[in-house]
């Protein structure tokens, strides 16, 4: 005997607990699928553990995606105020860190008891830990074979996320389930993840590794070329902190970085302009800069001469150090992975998708939300809110 529901949600994180809640208060039986055995893992490491859990800025201009009008209806439709309304109602103490970011004042365990609660409100079945065997149509309905036995459904819910993290349980599932019904899916890349670089290159800056500083960092071509003013983090492999992780969702494999180490200072003109005047040597007077150990490892890594003093070097070395501190060019080999990255890019093909409903155009009953769908976020809560926004869109249309 199958189990009958209105609605199957599978996968109960960010975006799946969201729509089933929704689509149960409004009088579906919903049932919410996962195989994990603990609810919400990502959740609850996110933020550090505090769960940024929106930003009040949230806009498409903070996304990335093969369209990017498509993510607009959605979070027009359900914005950062209406999440924060309903962190509000269930009295979740939030604070703003920066750039717009809420965070939970206490623990990231208040959103998931809040979006459980929410279920639990709309009566939501739950089925977990429970593995999906497979899919498949029976007649208008879908046919769904698990561990625990067989659900239909009227209409199915894809919310099992991207490839970030398998250690804590994430499947190419939403991938594989479009390929079986013909969805188009953009081709995935780790996102919000540092960058690496060969062992040779990067040898000479290892000793930097734990320095943190503000810079600009850019990538890309002119029409797409991307800058965020955002902390650098050196790490033994190679760069990290939130710029880098802005900024790896936009790099390509052999695409160059450029980094300005100094955005407030024009060095060039600063070390030219009153070359006659700067008594200190090259080390102490870049040190009122920056970070001592940072001028010292760069002076070494680009063969500078640190007790030399600007007076008595040539104009054109010293516009050479003042292009490393402001234009530091370098090619990142790769990424540390799914294994590091926060999330992933591409996904769901959004042209297959309504953009009101997240559903298949061509498969009418059959939805994808959340991270599996080629919407990427910023760093800074915006997942989330796309996890949020597309959760609602799908469960007021279930
Ligand atoms: P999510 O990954 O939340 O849920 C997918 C669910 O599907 C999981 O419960 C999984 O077990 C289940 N599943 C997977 N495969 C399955 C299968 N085959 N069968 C059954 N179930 C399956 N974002 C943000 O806005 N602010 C933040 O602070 C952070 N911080 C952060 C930290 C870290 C370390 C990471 C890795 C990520 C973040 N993020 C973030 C990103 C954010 O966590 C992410 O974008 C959302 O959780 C995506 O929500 P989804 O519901 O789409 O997937």
């Amino acid at each position: 005997m199958s189990q009958q529901f209105d609605v199957a949600v599978i996968g109960a994180g960010a975006a799946g607990m969201m729509c089933a809640g929704v689509a149960g208060q409004r009088g579906r039986r919903v049932v919410i699928i996962d195989h994990a055995s603990r609810l919400a893992e990502k959740i609850r490491i996110s933020g550090g553990g505090r769960c940024n859990f929106t930003n009040i800025d949230a806009g498409p201009q903070n996304f990335l995606s093969g369209n990017p009008h498509f993510c607009r209806s959605a979070l027009a439709r359900y914005t950062s105020r209406d999440f924060l309304d309903l962190v509000n109602r269930h009295r979740i103490p939030w604070h703003e860190k920066h750039k717009g970011q809420l965070f939970c004042d206490r623990s990231a365990e208040d959103i998931i008891a809040m979006l459980k609660a929410e279920c639990d409100a709309g009566g939501v079945a739950w089925r977990m830990p429970v593995k999906v065997a497979g899919v498949s149509r029976a007649g208008e309905r879908f046919r769904i074979d698990t561990d625990g036995g067989v659900i239909e459904a009227a209409s199915l819910v894809i919310a099992t996320g991207g490839l970030s993290i398998p250690k804590i349980g994430a499947t190419d599932f939403a991938f594989r389930i479009a390929k079986q019904f013909d969805v188009p899916v953009v081709a995935t890349r780790p996102a919000l993840v540092p960058l690496t670089f060969d062992d040779a290159g990067w040898q000479a800056y290892t000793p930097l590794a734990g320095i943190a500083l503000p810079v600009d960092i850019e990538t890309g071509e002119k029409r797409s070329r991307m800058r965020f003013r955002e902390d650098l983090l050196f790490t033994h492999r190679g760069l990290s902190g939130p710029a880098v992780l802005q900024i790896s969702s936009y790099w390509m494999d052999g695409a160059a970085l450029t980094i300005n180490l100094l955005p407030e200072v024009d060095v060039a003109a600063e070390l030219l302009g009153n070359k006659g005047a700067i008594r200190k040597n090259l080390a102490n007077h870049l040190s009122g800069w920056l970070p001592a150990r940072l001028v010292e490892g760069l002076l070494a890594a680009n063969r500078f001469d640190p007790a030399a003093r600007a007076a008595d070097m040539p104009d054109r070395e010293l516009r050479r150090l003042a292009d490393i501190l402001n234009r530091w060019t370098i090619v990142p080999s790769g990424s540390e992975g799914y294994r590091k990255a926060e999330v992933t890019r591409g996904g769901v093909d959004t042209r297959a998708l309504s953009q009101q409903t997240m559903m298949v155009n061509a498969v009418p009953g059959l939805h994808f939300i959340g991270e599996a769908v080629d919407v990427t976020g910023w760093l800074g809560g915006y997942n989330f809110q796309w996890a949020w926004a597309s959760g609602v869109a799908a469960g007021v249309a279930t």
